[in-house]
């Protein structure tokens, strides 16, 4: 979603603007604008198209201060008209990443006021706010004043022509990070976006307003109080988000899994037991006391939440209900403050998990727990218990790596409270803790599989729908390869359990509706292969995604890919990688942009 870049610095700052833009790319955009200050004069560019065609535009604009963005539509439609920075009378700038709630009723006042409209955004009005506040003082009294007529989530750059050495920025519910520079500083959604000039760094709080000048800066926190925050020096690496030898992100993001798994895995699988401390210090003391618990995620993640389901109900013995977050806050629940609220994020800055986080500790939860893979973003600071995933940047939209991470932590999460339950003896933790040790051995093997899955990926080039099965803990597997398959290859696909077939779907299966099954070798895989021959008997083509000694072959209609072993509870990790590998290699024959599939965010940071 939206990306913010600005710089203040004694050189042109241009070709920083323009580098941290692609390295924001991965959020998703649809335009792309840069402004400077330049011999007193707002110097603005703007492009409908890639950044690298910003960059050519912007080739022979130069100053020392200016701020830059990509923007994914949300009021107005894609356009050069519509991109940021939006301007106020040839003396303001803004560039915005949020939604203002009440812009209809503050364009009407300014309207009134003589303000002339060049766009259909709710940005405009913050540009014109701005400017209707600057006679009267400095462009941080002016901001924060306009700031505070604002309902809405923001994280804005502001700069002004007669001022060429202050950039001003804020944040409230929409990430921003301060870049501290050797004389210059700069902000950006990311730390990717910084990375090409600096690794210290100051995380923004909520409500924070920051001043940022050639020499020093000055952050006001939500009450106005001029406040200090620590720099911490970034332990991102910028060979992370290189694509390396890889065709795209999404393929290098698939084939990290057997590492980012052993980093996630790294404490545990050296020590010799499990305790809840690996959720934080407060974990020993609440733990105990939870009785049941509730996941809030959407998307990917929400599927994480769903696999784990079945771990937490039968390993732990806990029960758990899984909650699209989007949906959660806006529906009457029935809080229970020994629930134990897990939000699960990649990003940690998605707005509808955000939103039902506070929403579940505003209805009396206390007991809230993030996984995540973002140090430092908005959900691990509002939790009171955290996990990081460890899986490094993600920059293909479509979300791959973090996913099996997140697996991975919730099976920790299932091991410990079934611990703390005395649901777990000492033989069956330390086995548990082998078969997690060996998870990325087994991952590797699993990817081994691509030339095979490659070719099986040919038979959906020329078809517009597909049927994901799986039964159990790997039904929400087969969702997640249904999302991976209709994300990046715009093929509709849809996932049902397998048992539920013969309730409706089975009715649209013909030689044109390929049918792809999770056939693990569990105890209902009996269950699973009679599924699979009501689909053969009606003439569909099946793609079966089966375990060792499932004695499923390969005949007339049914393409077989042999997983190399059965990995028990754990299973769903393995089996979410070929169906990964099946949407890449759909998506290549199809063409489409891959890490940034049509109208989609990396980031979603709007409700
Ligand atoms: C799908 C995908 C999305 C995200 C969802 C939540 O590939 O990436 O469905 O999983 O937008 O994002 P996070 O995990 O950042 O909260």
């Amino acid at each position: 979603m939206c990306g913010i870049v600005g710089a203040v610095a004694k050189r042109n700052i241009v070709p920083v603007l323009v580098n941290g833009l692609l390295r924001l790319e991965y959020r998703g955009y649809d335009s792309a604008g840069l402004v400077v200050v330049h011999e007193g004069k707002l110097e603005r560019v703007r492009s409908e198209g890639r950044v690298a065609e910003l960059g050519q535009k912007s080739a022979n604009t130069q100053g020392d201060v200016g701020i830059a963005h990509t923007r994914w539509a949300t009021h107005g439609v894609p356009s050069e008209r519509n991109a940021h920075p939006h301007m106020s009378r040839e003396l303001i700038a803004v560039v915005h990443n949020g939604i203002i709630e009440n812009y209809e009723e503050l364009r009407t006042e300014l309207t009134a006021q003589g303000y002339e409209f060049t766009s259909d955004t709710d940005t405009e009005v913050i540009a014109h706010l701005i400017h209707s506040h600057y006679a009267q003082g400095s462009l941080l009294a002016a901001t924060k004043m306009a700031l505070s007529q604002l309902v809405g989530a923001y994280a804005i750059g502001v700069i002004a022509a007669d001022n060429p050495h202050q950039l001003i920025a804020a944040r409230k519910g929409s990430p921003l990070l301060l870049g501290v520079g050797d004389s210059e500083h700069f902000v950006g959604s990311d730390m990717s976006a910084l990375l090409q000039v600096t690794r210290n760094v100051v995380y923004l709080e909520e409500g924070d307003v920051v001043e940022l000048n050639v020499d020093n800066y000055r952050i006001f926190d939500a009450e106005g109080t001029e406040v200090q925050r620590p720099v911490q020096i970034s332990e991102l690496n910028n060979d992370s988000v290189e694509l390396g030898e890889y065709q795209h992100y999404m393929q290098k993001e698939i084939h990290e899994q057997p590492q980012a798994l052993a980093d996630t895995l790294e404490s545990v699988c050296n020590s010799q037991s499990l305790v809840p401390g690996i959720f934080g210090a407060e974990a020993n003391d609440i733990f105990p006391r939870v009785e049941n618990i509730l996941i809030l995620a959407c998307g990917t993640s929400n599927h994480a939440g769903q696999v784990a389901r079945y771990w937490l109900e039968e390993i732990a013995g806990i029960p758990c209900i899984v909650e699209i977050a989007s949906e959660y806050r806006y529906r009457t629940s029935v809080p229970n403050p020994k629930t134990l609220v897990v939000t699960i994020s990649q990003s940690g800055e998605t707005a509808d998990t955000l939103a039902a986080l506070n929403h579940a500790k505003a209805t009396g939860h206390s007991y809230t727990l993030a996984i995540c893979n973002v140090p430092e973003s908005a959900i691990i600071r509002q939790s009171k218990l955290r996990f990081l995933t460890r899986a490094g940047p993600e920059i293909g939209v479509a979300s791959t790596k973090a996913f099996t991470t997140q697996l991975a932590a919730l099976f920790l999460l299932t091991l410990v409270m079934a611990k703390v339950r005395d649901r777990l003896n000492e033989a069956r933790e330390q086995q548990f803790l082998h078969e997690l040790r060996h998870l990325p051995a087994a991952m590797l093997k699993v990817l081994a599989l691509e030339p095979q899955i490659a070719e099986m990926s040919k038979h959906f080039a020329d078809k517009h729908h597909a049927l994901f099965l799986g039964r159990g803990m790997h039904f929400p597997i087969a969702a997640e390869g249904a999302l991976k398959l209709k994300e990046i290859s715009y093929i509709h696909a849809e996932a049902y359990p397998a048992g539920e077939l013969k309730h409706g779907p089975l009715a649209l299966v013909d030689k044109d509706m390929p049918v792809v099954s999770v056939a693990p070798n569990d105890t209902l895989l009996e269950k699973l292969k009679s599924n699979l021959q009501e689909v053969k008997a009606r003439g569909g083509q099946l793609f079966v995604f089966a375990d060792a000694n499932t004695h499923i072959h390969a005949s007339e209609g049914v393409h077989i890919l042999q997983m190399p072993e059965h990995a028990g509870f754990l299973s769903p990790i393995l089996h979410t990688a070929p169906l990964q590998l099946l949407a890449y290699y759909v998506a290549l024959q199809k063409g489409t942009d891959v890490d940034k599939p049509r109208n989609l965010a990396k980031s979603v940071t709007v409700e």
